[in-house]
């Protein structure tokens, strides 16, 4: 591709203005760029619409006045006969120059800002002041980043196939034998139950889900966490398809525009229904390059201002509070912005929109225990902000959507070693402080622990109610009649006060000193992160103390030390 080209017109009454401009050009060539540089009154104005991008430094004369050598231009431009729109093809940015003590200050810069949008044109920036040479750096740098976001080609060609041609269901990929399930290569494990393991009455809504990955070659130890990568909802599928007009069914084959690979997990031919539902992630909120993408196929002189703000820099506080702090999602965007969704060239598509990530969870049961089964505890993830939706969490929300009662369900998945591990020796006893889902990995452990005959097990739970939300309490009772877990409760919400897994660890600070100062005990936190880990450690070092009749200083070091040798581990998300 040839570089991009720039054109710089002034209007330049004692020279400033043209030194500005002539400045501009020589640090846009040195970027690469083509540049010619001249007076407005010596371009012949019919030509605008045929330019890509064009800057326009102006000083403001007398009262208010454009420069001399720009008078032909600007009666031009204020001719009522142009059309509005006419200049619709044409991007910009304006440099005003002047003095700010006078009342007219850069008059004609705005005045032109004006008439410009109104006749059509995008403009890129805000209208720039250049006082000195600190803010032309500054608009040169912006200028930059604007023009290598026009200047941008796709990096795929989509070349849609003929309706006639036969149609071939997207399958999953299954992986061929002996290789073991990863990212280019996951495992479509078919879920077996999906069930709601709190009261209804609960606020949340908490999944105990089982998978089968029969055949996969998949191997875990407790403390391994399980990759899925979720999908879009239908819902959300059509209204995009709605937006951008296209038609789900339709099927492309992709070819990138350079040398960048084919995504390996987009079958080719692919229907832009999975393309959408299985790849684009349009539930995240956006980032600040979608919003400098989006604006380059803005032709709405409403939509193309609001975009013009959020890509600049000025607008970065309006743009957060539209977007981040809000957690508006791309597909909420794009409905704000339904021209220029409409008018987004699909080839763009890939470079839009990001691809859907994979989330890890925690594996929450054991080989051991369930040959061939991966089972998860999921918290669905659904919130308020101010805007009148729920806000919800993509993956979670799609695994409690998936209903293996309606026929068969696949989930995409692949195992990664995770970050806690358990002793082998058989004497050693762990110590899990698990909260709500962090509970997950100690089943494990337990399921695994249980079938090895390890009984040195002791647990600390903590959720809302005794009642509501106190997660595979049976599967508990029975590990504790059969001598192989002590299990401590912590029912935050089932009296007056609260009470936290914190505080059982500090009413047992007996039995745990006596666990780890003389029995090598291993002592593990899993959950959400926030204040909980740091109050589980100051309550076990004020354990340490309390019991062992160690100094503070002496505990601090204890648990370092505890940590350094992997006898104290943590796994906490938000
Ligand atoms: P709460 O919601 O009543 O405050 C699982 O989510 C359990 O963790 C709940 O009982 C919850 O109590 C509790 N929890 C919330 N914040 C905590 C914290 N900072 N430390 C320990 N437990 C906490």
């Amino acid at each position: 591709m040839s570089n991009p080209a720039l054109l710089v017109l002034y209007g330049s009454q004692t020279g400033t203005a043209q030194d500005t401009a002539q400045r501009l050009a020589r640090q846009a060539q040195r970027r690469r760029l083509r540049v010619r540089v001249m007076p407005l009154d010596d371009y012949n104005v019919a030509d605008l619409i045929a330019e890509s991008l064009v800057v326009f430094v102006c000083s403001t004369a007398g009262q208010g006045d454009p420069p001399d050598n720009m008078k032909n231009f600007w009666r031009f431009l204020f001719k009522k006969s142009l059309p509005v729109g006419s200049l619709n093809q044409l991007d910009c940015v304006i440099l005003g120059l002047g003095d700010s003590s006078y009342p007219k200050f850069n008059f004609v810069a705005k005045k032109l800002h004006k008439r410009l949008l109104q006749l059509g044109a995008c403009v890129l920036l805000p209208v720039g002041l250049a006082d000195d040479q600190h803010d032309l750096g500054v608009f040169d740098y912006l200028l930059h980043v604007s023009l290598s976001q026009k200047a941008l080609p796709s990096t795929y060609t989509f070349h849609f196939l003929d309706d006639m041609q036969e149609k071939e269901e997207v399958q999953l990929r299954i992986p061929m034998d002996q290789t073991v399930p990863s990212q280019s290569h996951p495992f479509p494990a078919r879920m077996v139950f999906n069930r709601r393991v709190t009261e209804p009455s609960h606020f949340q809504d908490v999944r105990h889900i089982e998978l089968d990955v029969t055949g996969s070659n998949i191997e875990f130890a407790a403390g391994d966490v399980v990759m899925m990568r979720p999908c879009n909802a239908p819902e959300d599928v059509q209204q995009f398809c709605q937006l951008l007009k296209l038609d789900p069914e339709t099927r492309f084959t992709l070819s990138p525009t350079d040398n960048t690979a084919v995504p390996a997990r987009l079958p080719q031919p692919c229907t832009v229904r999975h393309l959408v539902e299985s790849y684009l992630d349009i539930a995240a909120v956006p980032r600040r390059s979608f919003f400098e993408l989006l604006s380059t196929f803005a032709t709405n002189e409403l939509e193309r201002e609001k975009l013009a703000e959020f890509r600049s820099a000025a607008g970065q506080d309006e743009l957060h509070n539209y977007c981040n702090r809000p957690r508006r999602t791309t597909l909420e965007v794009l409905a704000d912005f339904p021209h220029t969704t409409a008018e987004l060239k699909v080839d763009y598509l890939l470079d839009l929109f990001p691809e859907i990530q994979p989330r890890s969870f925690s594996i929450a049961s054991s080989l051991r225990a369930h040959p061939n089964r991966i089972q998860v505890l999921v918290a669905v993830v659904c919130y308020k902000t101010k805007l009148f939706k729920p806000r919800k969490g993509l993956c979670s929300s799609w695994l409690a959507s998936l209903d293996p009662a309606q026929g068969d369900v696949y989930v995409p998945l692949w195992v990664k070693k995770g970050s806690l591990k358990f002793p082998s020796e058989k004497e050693t006893p762990v110590i899990m402080v698990g909260p709500g889902t962090g509970v997950a990995p100690f089943r494990s452990a337990l399921q695994e622990r249980t079938a090895e005959g390890k009984t040195a097990n002791i647990l600390f739970f903590g959720c809302r109610s005794k009642s509501k939300d106190f997660y595979f309490r049976t599967e508990w009772e029975e590990m504790m009649e059969t001598g192989f877990l002590t299990l401590f409760t912590a029912f935050s919400r089932d009296q007056e006060a609260k009470v936290y897994v914190q505080h059982r660890v500090r009413d047992n600070g007996e039995l745990l000193w006596d666990l780890i100062a003389n029995k090598n005990a291993c002592f593990y936190i899993a959950g959400n992160a926030k204040q909980m880990p740091a109050s589980v450690c100051d309550a076990l070092k004020e354990a340490f103390q309390q019991a062992g009749g160690v100094s503070a200083e002496e505990a601090e070091q204890m648990l370092a030390t505890m940590e350094k040798t992997g006898r104290f581990q943590s796994d906490t998300w938000s």
